[in-house]
């Protein structure tokens, strides 16, 4: 069941005897197109989804966060003055959030609370940008701050980056600060620019969960960051953003054989990213399912990021007749693959998916129809 506001606010007022003085939520997102484009400066087209990080809380008059997490089923606190790294667990994402708004020059106050989120763990939909924008939002209306979107995401992102140690780019954080309902983002990596796109009526976005997590993630996701800038290196620019498909086809002769994959794929993703936002702006559907396809593609073979669990779903649901495109989102190695679908043929859709993917790999996925939403906010 989604968790909803009721769900936090009776918790709240189970642990503290009376009603939070504000609910906060960030959601996690899925890409519809543009992966591994956002650290090459490049371009993505996310959508937040209806499945969030939840924290209800009131203020304290001391410099201490308490936080219950309800997943957990356990309680931690730190003080905003001695903030100090400790061993790898989910009280980090928030430590790290609340060191990064102190590095970034903002004054924050104590508080406590609860927190319970339904994003999957580790399936690619950006829980812990979810926890970290969540944190932010908390920290931000308990301490009076300004809830700029693209200023708190950098934040985020400096949080996963400098404290918890990924090297993740720009586009999750972003999506779950600024996310906007009903809408994906078309944004530009380089300027932060936000372009909201109207879903295109008549279809439904799915997340298709392969149940497989993924493996030796941060070594492979660095190994492509360095791939890309030694490529950007090789063209002469500041980052594959830079470089036109034209341009890679007169000069990839001088690359190797695997950094002039890597190549292609980033500029080739950037430019399906760019057409994708035009067809959904005309409401062509079926010209961004083929967008999707083709870009799932790209990320398994010239990009070498998904994974035999994820080709079997993207196979099996582009096996549906009601299937307008497929693809890996996120990372890869594992999690979560989405589609695009007619809107009539949706329920049908997840239910055979899900039966053809369990029967090819004997893994129950979770399969969800899910909505855009409206990025972190108080309720
Ligand atoms: C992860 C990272 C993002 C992005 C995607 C791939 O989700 O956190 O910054 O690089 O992978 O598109």
């Amino acid at each position: 069941m989604p968790i909803e506001k009721a769900d936090l606010v009776a918790h709240f007022t189970r642990r503290f005897g009376e009603p939070p003085r504000w609910v906060v939520r960030a959601p996690g997102r899925v890409n519809l197109i543009g992966e591994h484009t956002d650290y090459n400066d490049g371009f993505v087209l996310p959508m937040a989804i209806d499945r969030a990080v939840w924290i209800a809380l009131r203020p304290r008059n001391d410099r201490t966060v308490a936080v219950y997490s309800a997943d957990y089923d356990e309680t931690s606190e730190f003080s905003l003055d001695t903030l100090q790294r400790g061993k790898a667990g989910w009280v980090e994402y928030l430590k790290g959030t609340a060191w990064s708004l102190q590095q970034g020059g903002h004054r924050l106050v104590g508080w406590e609370g609860v927190l319970a989120g339904d994003v999957p763990l580790g399936a690619g939909l950006s829980s812990s940008a979810a926890v970290e924008m969540a944190t932010a939002r908390a920290l931000a209306v308990a301490g009076l701050l300004d809830w700029k979107p693209a200023a708190m995401a950098k934040l985020g992102q400096r949080a996963e980056n400098q404290w918890v140690g990924v090297n993740c780019g720009i586009m999750d954080q972003l999506i779950s600060a600024a996310g906007r309902a009903d809408h994906a983002l078309l944004i530009d990596c380089r300027s932060l620019a936000l372009t909201p796109v109207p879903l295109p009526s008549g279809v439904a976005v799915v997340v298709l969960d392969t149940s497989t997590r993924r493996g030796l993630i941060d070594s492979a996701y660095n190994e492509r960051r360095g791939q890309c800038e030694a490529a950007a290196r090789q063209f002469g620019v500041p980052a594959l953003r830079d470089v036109t498909f034209a341009e890679f086809q007169r000069s990839a002769k001088s690359l190797d054989e695997v950094t002039r994959r890597r190549a292609r794929h980033v500029i080739t993703e950037n430019e399906r990213t760019v057409r994708a936002a035009e067809v959904m702006r005309r409401g062509d559907a079926a010209e961004l399912g083929r967008l999707m396809a083709e870009s799932h593609r790209s990320l398994r073979d010239d990009y070498e990021v998904s994974s035999k669990a994820l080709d079997v779903m993207v196979e099996c649901a582009t096996a549906h007749e009601g299937c307008l495109g497929a693809r890996m989102t996120g990372a890869g190695f594992g999690g979560c693959a989405m589609a695009l679908v007619r809107a009539e043929a949706a329920q049908d859709f997840a239910a055979k998916t899900a039966t053809a993917y369990e029967r090819k790999t004997g893994n129950k996925p979770a399969v969800y129809v899910c909505r855009a939403t409206n990025g972190a906010e108080v309720v």
